[in-house]
């Protein structure tokens, strides 16, 4: 469902350019846990980010659910990010002056709201384990507490991929337990995809894909590589 094709991503800062992925290509099926494992700096959330269009690659090719990523226009790309990807990131973001049920409809406000919308996100809410917290605002949560805030409003989309940055990045450990039973009850339940970026390698399962990049390159694809130099040769 995710098909990732020798993709390459360089930024030029002045006179630079950083290679942040060499020729990256991978395969996550529907329903999988794929992580994104690494050293800082080896171009996990530049990968992570291209799979959410959030950003374009340089070159190669990016297809979602038969959606070709890197042929879509600017405003493809919008609704692409708005109605099928839900976003988790390291640091929450969320709006401060908001509470908890109100950063939930976040992705809908600029559509309006519905009552059954509202209801949706309150259900949402309670899921988490926060539906005694609906009214809260940021500061009144933990930090634990903000990032099932942020799963919420993930999930009010319903998306198929979720995109998740470090969730638990920030969280003491029995917080970060609990955002990993969300994912995988969703996982479970709804055959969500979910692609996670983390140095915590201790949420991964064996059953779970792992995308492991190093210095802008999967390694798997490289031993892949390796192979077929080999195979070459014989
Ligand atoms: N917008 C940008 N402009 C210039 N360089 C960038 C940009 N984004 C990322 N890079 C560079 O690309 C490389 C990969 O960055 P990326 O953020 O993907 O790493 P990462 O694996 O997520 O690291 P970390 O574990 O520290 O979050 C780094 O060298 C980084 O400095
Ligand atoms: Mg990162």
């Amino acid at each position: 469902m995710i098909d990732v094709a020798d993709v390459k991503k360089s930024f030029r800062s002045g006179e630079r350019t950083v290679e942040a992925l060499r020729g990256v290509t991978c395969h996550i099926p529907k329903g999988r846990f794929a992580f994104i494992v690494g050293p800082s700096g080896s171009g996990k959330s530049t990968l992570l980010y291209l799979l959410g269009a959030l950003d374009r690659p340089t070159s190669g090719r990016i297809v979602v659910s038969g959606t070709d990523l890197t042929a879509m226009s600017e405003a493809e790309q919008n609704h692409y990010r708005r109605d099928r990807i839900g976003f988790i990131f390291q640091a929450f973001n969320l709006i401060s002056n908001l509470t908890a049920v109100e950063n939930v409809l976040v992705p809908y406000l600029p559509r309006g709201l519905t009552p059954e919308l509202e209801r949706r996100a309150v259900e949402l809410l309670t899921q988490v384990g926060l539906g005694g917290r609906v009214d809260h605002r940021p500061y009144q949560l933990s930090g634990g507490e903000q990032q099932r805030v942020a799963i919420a409003r993930a999930l009010i989309k319903d998306p198929e991929v979720v995109l998740a940055d470090e969730p638990t990045g920030e969280l003491d450990s029995k917080a970060g337990d609990e955002v990993y039973r969300i994912l995988r009850r969703l996982q479970a339940e709804r055959q969500t995809t979910l692609v996670v970026v983390t140095h915590d390698r201790r949420f991964i399962n064996p059953d779970d894909l792992v995308l492991e990049i190093q210095d802008g390159l999967l390694k798997t694809d490289e031993s892949e590589h390796q192979r077929n130099l080999i195979g070459a040769e014989v």
